[in-house]
C-alpha cells in the first residue's frame, strides 16, 4: 500500500456486534450472515470472523459470491437468495451451496437435477421482486419435492419494508401465514423471516427459528437507542399520528450497542494558502471568504466519495469538504493542519448514516460503493 488512504475494518467490533445480537434475541437455532456485496464492502474474509462470533449459516446473492466465500470456511452452510442457472447446479453442488426455489417455473426447470442440493423457498408476499405468490403452487412444490433430488431444508420471506410501525409489514406477515396456512411449517427445519431492522423491531414469530443478519453485524441497526426518559414522549408522538391506523406494536428501544465496523481514512498530501475571493475546485465551486487554508487530501470519487461527504476530521477537529475530484478532496482547515497529518473520512463520529442522509441514499449502498481501490486493512 503506497497511497496512505484505506479502509479500516475492525474485526473485534463484528465479532462484539454479532455476540451482542445473539445475546439479546437468543431464541433463534440460525443465525444467517449476509455477505453479499463482498460481506457489505467489508471484504469476504470477515466471515471467519462471523463464523467465530455465532454465525451458523451465510447467505449470498449469487453463485458466484458463494464460491468466493467457500474460499474462507470449507464447512459453514451457504444460502444463496439468487437465480442459479440449471447448468450450474453442479458448481453449487461441488461448493455446498444450498439454492432458493425463485418460482415455480425454476422449480419445474430443475427438479430433475441427479444432485443433491438443499433448497429453500422463497414467498413472496409483498417486495414482488421474487419467490412464490401462490398458495397451489408452494404446495405443490411442497409435494413434488419428495420425489426428486432436492431436500427442502428452508423457508422465507423478505419484507419491504422496515417495518416501523407501518402496515405493510402486518400485511407481509399475514400474507406469509395465509400462504402456508396448510403446511406443517415444523416440518421445515429452517423457517427464516426477518432481516437486521425486522428483528430489533418486532417481537419474535413463535414459529421462525432463523433470522438473517446484514446491516446491524455491520453495526447500523437503525434502532435510535432512544434514551429511556425520552421514550415516553416518542412513543406518544407515533401513537397519535398512528391512530386508527392499526398497526401492530413496535420496539423502539433496545440494548443493542453496535459499533461501526468500518472507517476510512486519508492523509493531507498539500496545503495552499488562498486570499480573499480566490477559487477552488471544479466550476470554481468554492470561493473564499477571507484568508484560508486549503488541505488536499488524496481520496476522491474513485474511493467512492460523493458530494453527500460534508466534513472530515484532522487531529480531532472537524473541517469542511469543498471540493471533490476523482482522486482528491479540498478541505477547508486552518493552520494547525500540515501535510501528512491523518484524516479521517469516516470514523470518530463522521458516520456513513449521516451521509446517507444527506443524499437521501442508503448506509447499504454506501457500504458497497467504496470502492476496491482504498485496500481494506483488518484489525
Ligand atoms: C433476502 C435478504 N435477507 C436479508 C437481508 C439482510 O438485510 P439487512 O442488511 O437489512 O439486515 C437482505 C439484504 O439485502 C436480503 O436481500
Amino acid at each position: 500500500m503506497y497511497r496512505n488512504s484505506y479502509v479500516l475494518v475492525d474485526e473485534k467490533k463484528l465479532s462484539n456486534n454479532i455476540k451482542n445480537i445473539m445475546k439479546n434475541y437468543p431464541g433463534y437455532k440460525y443465525y444467517f450472515g449476509v455477505v453479499k456485496g463482498n460481506a457489505y464492502g467489508h471484504g469476504d474474509i470477515v466471515v471467519k470472523t462471523m463464523i467465530d462470533a455465532g454465525i451458523n449459516y451465510l447467505a449470498v446473492s449469487s453463485l458466484d459470491e458463494a464460491i468466493s466465500v467457500r474460499n474462507y470456511d470449507k464447512d459453514i452452510p451457504i444460502l444463496c437468495f439468487g437465480y442459479i442457472k440449471k447448468d450450474d447446479l453442479e458448481a453449487a453442488f461441488k461448493n455446498n451451496v444450498t439454492l432458493t426455489i425463485i418460482s415455480y417455473d425454476y422449480f419445474k426447470d430443475i427438479k430433475d437435477t441427479k444432485f443433491k442440493l438443499k433448497v429453500h423457498i422463497k414467498l413472496n408476499t409483498g417486495m414482488n421482486r421474487i419467490g412464490i405468490k401462490k398458495q397451489d403452487e408452494l404446495e405443490s412444490i411442497i409435494k413434488e419435492i419428495k420425489d426428486t433430488n432436492l431436500t427442502l431444508e428452508g423457508i422465507y420471506t423478505h419484507f419491504a419494508t422496515s417495518g416501523v410501525y407501518d402496515a405493510y409489514f402486518d400485511m407481509q406477515l399475514a400474507k406469509f401465514k395465509e400462504l402456508t396456512s396448510n403446511i406443517d411449517l415444523k416440518k421445515i427445519p429452517i423457517v427464516h423471516l426477518y432481516n437486521s431492522l425486522a428483528l430489533v423491531k418486532h417481537n419474535g414469530l413463535e414459529f421462525a427459528n432463523g433470522v438473517r443478519l446484514g446491516i446491524a453485524m455491520y453495526g447500523f441497526s437503525a434502532s435510535a437507542n432512544i434514551p429511556d426518559n425520552k421514550l415516553p414522549l416518542v412513543n406518544l408522538k407515533r401513537k397519535i399520528k398512528l391512530k386508527g391506523k392499526n398497526v401492530s406494536p413496535v420496539n423502539l428501544n433496545n440494548n443493542l450497542k453496535l459499533e461501526k465496523v468500518m472507517s476510512i481514512y486519508s492523509e493531507v498530501i498539500y496545503i495552499t494558502e488562498i486570499e480573499p475571493d480566490e477559487f477552488v475546485g471544479y466550476n470554481a465551486i468554492h470561493k473564499s471568504s477571507g484568508h484560508e487554508y486549503i488541505a488536499t487530501v488524496s481520496i476522491g470519487h474513485a474511493d467512492g466519495i460523493t458530494s453527500a461527504f460534508k466534513y472530515v476530521k484532522i487531529n480531532g477537529k472537524t473541517y469542511p469538504i469543498i471540493a471533490i475530484y476523482m482522486d482528491y478532496i479540498s478541505v477547508l482547515v486552518d493552520k494547525d493542519v500540515k501535510v501528512l497529518d491523518k484524516v479521517t473520512i469516516i470514523g470518530d463520529g463522521l458516520s456513513l448514516s449521516d451521509v446517507a442522509s444527506n443524499s437521501h441514499d442508503t448506509v447499504h449502498h454506501l457500504l458497497v460503493s467504496i470502492t476496491n481501490r482504498l485496500p481494506r486493512v483488518y484489525k
